[in-house]
């Protein structure tokens, strides 16, 4: 029997995977898995109930027992997200949680109790996965993996177009440092750390523009999904 195929998305935060993942997903009408939305649901779970972001045991059975739903029509828009039943959709995307989010990822116990979660995902006709280790870890068998890249300046100015645009004024400097040191716990990390796979299609989206990445993106997809998708 054929596996159903996945095409997988990963780099640090930034470097447009998320839009990138999200338009794809959309275009060949996939499913999708945000896997970043995971670790903050946990972060956001463990601040909730008083778990403490370094009590492996408690953030794994935590994690095992997430109790969430993504109510989503259409991949190109971000889904409402339940958790407990609770509308979570804007606080797990908070640079509080993101931070916190980066420590409970660290765990080992905790990406082992989301591993089967995330791979439960690949359903038919085909799933867009987007995170750090889905080509590595997740997903090590998927048809495409791309790995998306950008400087951290450039990262950093996207973001602050961000929370610029939802009214929060952050100073640049501390963005540059605060992605700088998500970068170097995201990627030195002993657990599947944030790196390309080997056979990893790596993009710099440092100087392109989204639709040019879409460009390229459509050339690797052409490539491993037939056109009647
Ligand atoms: O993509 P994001 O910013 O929503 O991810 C939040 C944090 O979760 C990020 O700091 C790293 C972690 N993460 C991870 O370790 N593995 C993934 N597959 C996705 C996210």
């Amino acid at each position: 029997m054929q596996e159903i195929p996945v095409i997988t998305v990963d780099g640090p935060s930034g470097s447009g995977k998320g839009t990138i993942s999200r338009q794809i997903a959309h275009q060949l009408q996939w499913h999708f898995l945000d896997s970043g939305a995971l670790y903050r649901l946990v972060a956001l779970g463990a601040i909730q109930n008083g778990i403490g972001l370094d009590d492996a045991k408690a953030l794994a059975k935590y994690a095992r027992e997430l109790d969430v739903q993504f109510v989503s029509h259409d991949p190109a828009e971000e889904p409402v997200i339940l958790l407990d039943d609770q509308d979570v959709t804007g606080d797990i995307r908070t640079e509080t949680c993101g931070n916190a989010a980066s420590k409970v990822a660290a765990l080992p116990a905790v990406r082992e109790a989301l591993l089967q979660r995330q791979r439960d995902f690949r359903q038919l006709p085909g799933l867009v996965a987007d995170g750090r280790d889905m080509g590595t870890t997740v997903f090590p068998n998927a048809e495409l993996k791309i790995f998306l890249t950008a400087s951290a300046q450039e990262r950093a100015k996207r973001r602050h177009k961000q929370l610029k645009e939802k009214g929060i004024d952050v100073n640049l400097a501390a963005l540059v440092k605060d992605i700088t040191e998500r970068d170097e716990r995201d990627g030195s990390r002993a657990s599947s750390p944030l790196k390309p796979a080997d056979d990893a299609v790596t993009l710099d989206t440092s100087v392109m523009g989204i639709d040019e990445v879409m460009d390229k993106v459509n050339a690797l997809i052409a490539n491993v999904v037939p056109a009647t998708s």
